[in-house]
């Protein structure tokens, strides 16, 4: 590990403070500066603020119990259901009426749900998945694209206590019989297929060759989302969805009340090793971040119309899309299409539509309207909006100027918030009421969390020094394990900066970051083999595995560059087998097996061909140089490799392609 390596924004570039607008700081949730003394001075009870967000059949014991740490318990013995928290309370506080969710479809059609509507559609599917076996603590795998049953069955799970794991729809047939079997789970929600650019894309044949693998019987629940446009036929222990529900029409379903503790979800996520983690999220816990980081930093209301642009089959649309804005009874948008279809103004079109409050997307995504221009934003009403956020990597700061001005008006405060699948919610910005942001600049921590940047000995670094950024405190919306490795999970997090004698827990991140001497965090990206292309996490060995399983491949290294312009994408770097020919043809079965194995997600800017990979002398091949080559940047030192030679042929190899 090498905090240098971290990819991301230059480190000089983060923008002077600038106080948030007034017009917004007089409404906000939060505007008590003292909530930061209040939480340190009240630690760890200053949580049971998030807990009383929600409703609880029975209430907690202990707010936290740290005898297992770092396998932390958060409100144990405490008793809830997180579908009765997002649905019907709201319908007993005289919300029936309020618009749930808002679906703005790929082809222009739109669908509001009611809180009532929602709560029939869920317990009706309940119902069905009740009946066709599934019982309290069975995984559910649910592998749909942005449609509203993809929320509906998630909810649904958590009535009945069947935890839920909901695989991103455009991942390949390997990886989600990759994910079902490490779950062992024996359902699947899926459907048909979708449409991507108004083509109609079969979904149902991916999932079908990912049960062909699998050991364990699949019963199969699939959503006709295409109808005639892609007729399909059902197979042995395969359901129609609108039939199953149509068996359950009216029916309701108890609640289960679910002990603070128990599963919630498991989301599979990229690690530093080639087998995905099945991270686990806990009801109490997690729900009550999600609802409270959705009040405090998004400044959600239950009047509002929350839209967080991000995909529900990542973390970010598990708590932003569905359970936190749910969880509050606000109403909350999603959209199944892409920004520049059938026009590069449909974002500002569904904004000025629906009157968006809260608009929460990512720094490629404020990139990208950049490019595009302000005319696209100009052609539409968005004074509705009155905060911005973005989330997923680091946001410079000429895309936080421009997105402050042509989206914000001036008006809106922008969160930028630092968290990850494993904190379940936001851990690092800036209280929107209370604090200056600093474009380019995450923020300071949340009150009551307790992030820093530490050198190799886990000492906190100056002001101003970039190293590794940990947190030293739990938190309740914090991942309790993975799903297959209580070890692992001790690895992967809590080895690298805990004290020897195990008496301080602390949890490292996996990125670089450099912190100011007012405590803002700026996040300089991922340092171990993780990295982030265009909102997904993805894994470099997960993606050299998948190349070395073509034949011809001797080594590869994958590495995520920007090619001197801003994104990350995918380089991998292959030598060949004596013998094998390196050309077109090898570097298309290079790409197709990493879209066999992962997805279209995963698919590599460059597959560049070398004699050999650039090594220590050690053997270790390095990849902070390769990500340098991809990157068009300067050379580090390259005195420590055995090959030297190689680094002129593997630069003339990357640009000439
Ligand atoms: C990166 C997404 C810079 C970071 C919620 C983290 C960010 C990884 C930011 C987690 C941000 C997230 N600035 N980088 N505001 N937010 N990241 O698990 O590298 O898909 O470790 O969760 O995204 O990605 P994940």
């Amino acid at each position: 590990m090498d905090y240098r390596n971290g990819r991301g924004q230059d480190t000089s570039s983060v923008g002077p403070p600038q106080r948030p607008p007034s017009s917004f700081v007089e409404q906000a949730n939060v505007t008590d500066e003292g909530i930061y003394e209040a939480f340190e001075e009240n630690w760890p009870a200053c949580w049971e603020r998030a807990a009383a967000l929600l409703e609880w059949d029975e209430a907690y014991d202990d707010v936290l119990d740290e005898e297992d740490a770092p396998f932390y318990e958060w409100f144990t013995g405490g008793k809830l259901n997180a579908s009765y928290n997002c649905l019907d309370r709201h319908l007993e506080a005289g919300r029936k009426n309020h618009a749930a969710i808002i679906w703005e479809g790929k082809r222009g059609e739109s669908q509001t749900y009611t809180y009532r509507e929602l709560f029939v559609k869920v317990n009706e599917f309940a119902a069905a998945l009740r009946d066709l076996g599934v019982e309290e603590d069975d995984v559910v795998t649910i592998y749909l694209p942005m449609i509203p049953e993809l929320p509906i069955a998630m909810l649904a799970c958590a009535r009945i206590g069947a935890p839920h794991s909901v695989v991103f729809a455009g991942l390949s047939a390997d990886a989600l019989a990759t994910r079902m079997d490490a779950a062992d789970s024996e359902y699947l929600v899926t459907c048909d297929g979708y449409y991507r650019r108004g083509d109609a894309f079969n979904q149902l044949s991916k999932a079908d060759n990912a049960l062909l693998s699998l050991e364990q019987d699949v019963s199969t629940v699939v959503v006709d989302r295409l109808g005639e446009d892609l007729p399909h036929v059902l197979g042995d222990r395969q359901y129609d969805y609108h039939d199953l529900v149509a068996e359950h029409a009216g029916e309701t379903v108890d609640p289960v009340s679910r002990g603070s503790e128990d599963m919630l979800f498991l989301m599979y996520t990229s690690g530093t090793t080639g087998k995905p983690k099945g991270v686990v999220h806990t009801t109490g816990g997690y729900l009550s971040y999600a609802a409270w980081t959705t009040r405090a930093v998004l400044d959600v209301e239950p009047n509002d119309t929350h839209w967080c642009s991000a995909d529900i089959g990542w973390i970010t649309g598990h708590t932003y899309i569905v359970y936190g804005p749910l969880a509050l009874g606000t109403t909350t948008v999603m959209y199944e299409g892409t920004p520049d279809y059938p026009d590069r103004d449909r974002l500002w079109e569904i904004v000025d539509r629906n009157a968006v409050d809260v608009f929460y997307t990512a720094p490629t995504a404020v990139q990208a309207f950049m490019k595009w221009g302000e005319q696209y934003p100009n052609q539409h009403d968005l004074s509705s909006l009155r905060l911005l956020g973005t989330v997923g990597e680091p946001i410079s700061p000429r895309p936080w100027r421009w997105y402050y001005e042509h989206i914000g008006d001036e008006e809106c405060p922008i969160v930028d918030t630092w968290w990850q699948t494993e904190t379940g919610g936001i851990t690092v910005t800036t209280l929107p009421g209370i604090k200056s942001m600093k474009p380019g600049a995450a923020g300071p921590p949340l009150p009551g969390i307790d992030a820093r940047v530490v050198d190799d000995d886990g000492e906190s670094v100056s002001p101003g020094e970039s190293g590794y950024l940990t947190l030293h405190r739990p938190w309740p919306g914090m991942a309790r394990t993975l799903y297959d490795g209580d070890e692992q999970f001790v690895e992967e997090y809590w080895r690298q900066f805990s004290t020897p004698d195990d008496d301080e827990w602390v949890y490292f991140s996996g990125d670089a970051a450099r912190i100011d001497d007012d405590d803002y965090i700026t996040i300089l990206g991922r340092v171990d083999d993780v990295i982030n292309v265009a909102g997904h996490r993805l894994s470099t060995m997960e993606i050299e595995s998948a190349i070395l399983g073509v034949s011809g491949v001797a080594e590869a290294a994958v590495v995520g560059g920007n090619g001197g312009s801003s994104g990350t994408d995918v380089y991998a770097y292959v030598s060949t087998e004596n013998g094998a020919e390196p050309g077109p043809s090898l570097a298309a079965a290079v790409t197709a097996s990493i879209e066999s194995a992962i997805g279209p997600i995963a698919r590599p800017e460059e597959v560049v061909f070398t004699s050999e990979l650039p090594k220590t002398r050690s053997g270790k091949i390095m990849r902070r140089l390769l990500e340098d080559i991809a990157s068009d940047e300067e050379l580090g030192d390259t005195s420590a490799l055995r090959n030297p030679e190689i680094v002129g042929e593997i630069q003339a190899a990357t640009r000439d392609e």
